[in-house]
């Protein structure tokens, strides 16, 4: 399931606010609808909106007016910035962006030849954001055994990349190769991703799926109803996994319960020049928890923090799962100095 796409200057992604119940495409025409789409989780997951704000960069490029190459980059640059301030914790996002821009710079000629560069960049990120999948999901599935019954939490399938997925990219590899797993998909409180995106996900793979909330987590490890864990990651610093909330909590049950917590992400998510005392953790609006839907079930007035994401310090994870191989907490330092914006 390919989830964005572009077509003759117009960026068709799946509005993903309407999943389960609705398969919607979103037609994204001008930088500024991508913005929108990200900030308000029409698309979402790291690789996801990195790859949809090169495609941002790649509209501005293709409808710009500008005859020389400054005129372009800068309005590349503006609309850069005006990406950089959708979403603060996933680092891809950061990535995705600097590297338009660098390749814009980079290229010579009139803005022509520099719109051209842009939109084939962005183009060929999409591509490689399948392939590193790809090779995530080899890898990891070296981790997954026969009869394991996996715990996914959010969704870091298809849905949070172009195609395919870091954690359940994983999980789908380790099914292809006939290896009869199953999977527990929590909720994910507030915005639902396990339920609405990673169950709709799996069930139209054929992948077995239950569902559960979050707070059962600690319940069906005692019980010993899941023996691995995969996660996805939004940001990997020098001392932690910085992931969607409530990761922090599964990998320190998985810890107690002697569970693996495996991390599957690409590089294009690694800071490692970066601590978590550096990370930005993005605190979203307090009607996402007062509110299920539209219908309110806190009281008014009442007092709330609603950070998306949360840091799991290193000693909890097991491996890091990239598309360069699976790596050991400690071997991270052997990438140290791929440093991001
Ligand atoms: O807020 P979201 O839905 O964008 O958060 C997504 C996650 O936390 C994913 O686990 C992460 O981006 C990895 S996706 C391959």
């Amino acid at each position: 399931m390919r989830t964005i796409e572009w077509k003759d200057g117009v960026v068709v992604t799946i509005d993903q606010t309407k999943l389960p119940n609705e398969l919607v495409f979103l037609k994204m025409e001008k930088c500024s609808d991508v913005s929108s789409a990200i900030e308000n989780m029409k698309l979402r997951g790291a690789p996801l909106i990195g790859v949809a704000a090169a495609y941002g960069l790649a509209l501005t490029a293709f409808h710009s007016k500008a005859k020389k190459r400054e005129g372009l980059i800068r309005e590349i640059e503006e609309s850069a910035e005006i990406l950089r301030k959708t979403r603060p914790t996933a680092v891809n996002l950061f990535w995705a962006i600097n590297r338009v821009v660098k390749k814009a710079q980079e290229t010579s000629g009139d803005a022509k030849a520099v719109a051209k560069a842009i939109i084939e960049e962005a183009q060929r990120m999409a591509d490689e954001d399948v392939e590193v999948n790809r090779k995530i999901g080899e890898h990891g599935s070296k981790l997954i055994g026969d009869g394991d019954v996996v715990l996914t939490h959010c969704n870091a399938g298809s849905l949070a990349t172009v195609d395919y997925g870091t954690a359940l990219g994983v999980i789908r590899s380790a099914w292809n190769q006939g290896k009869q797993i199953k999977v527990i998909a929590t909720e994910t409180r507030p915005k639902l991703q396990g339920a609405r995106l990673t169950a709709y996900e799996l069930k139209r793979d054929g992948i077995p799926v239950t569902l559960i909330t979050d707070s059962m987590v600690g319940y069906v490890m005692s019980k010993r109803l899941v023996n691995k864990v995969v996660v996805g990651a939004d940001r990997i610093v020098r001392d932690a996994v910085i992931n969607k909330i409530g990761t922090y909590n599964i990998a320190v049950l998985a810890h107690e319960h002697g569970i693996p917590f495996y991390v599957a992400a690409p590089t294009s998510t690694m800071d490692l020049s970066h601590t978590s005392d550096d990370a930005v953790i993005e605190e979203r609006n307090p009607e996402e928890v007062t509110h299920l839907r539209s219908e309110r079930i806190a009281p008014k007035g009442i007092q709330v923090i609603n950070p998306a994401f949360d840091v799991t310090p290193m000693k909890y994870v097991s491996a890091i799962i990239t598309e360069t191989g699976v790596l050991s907490p400690e071997n991270l330092k052997t990438l140290h100095g791929s440093s991001k914006g």
